[in-house]
């Protein structure tokens, strides 16, 4: 099973595969925004890579990074577009308990939506 490590909170088995705003809020146990239910449309999902930073990217996530002018800035990612399928290290940077949001945004979906179209960063 993959690992994921969260800086500054520890290191977790994931079930190879999951979605990794789950992963953040099932395993790791923080409380990980994701305001648009993991749709690629908020960008509160957003996380940093400090290791293992997935060469594939979906072009939902592609489209919403350069429509906020995010994708310049390197490392950050969109959690709900990535999948647990290797090792990875992230930091989270967007939490309810930092964003003054009400919670967290309606549960993801077990899988990737909108459906997955693969390409790379
Ligand atoms: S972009 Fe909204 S939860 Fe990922």
């Amino acid at each position: 099973m993959p690992k994921l490590t969260v800086q500054g909170v520890g290191t977790f088995e994931v079930a190879q595969g999951k979605r990794l705003v789950n992963a953040l809020e099932d395993e790791a146990k923080i409380d990980q925004m994701h305001a648009c239910g993991g749709n690629a449309r908020c960008t509160t999902c957003r996380v940093e890579f400090i290791t293992g930073e997935p060469e594939k990217m979906t072009e939902a996530e592609k489209q919403v990074l350069a429509a906020r002018g995010l994708a310049t800035q390197t490392s950050l990612r969109l959690s709900c577009q990535i999948l647990c399928d290797h090792d990875m290290e992230v930091k989270a940077i967007s939490r309810v308990s930092t964003s003054g949001a009400k919670d967290a945004g309606k549960r993801p979906a077990d899988a990737i939506t909108p459906p997955p179209v693969w390409t790379t960063k």
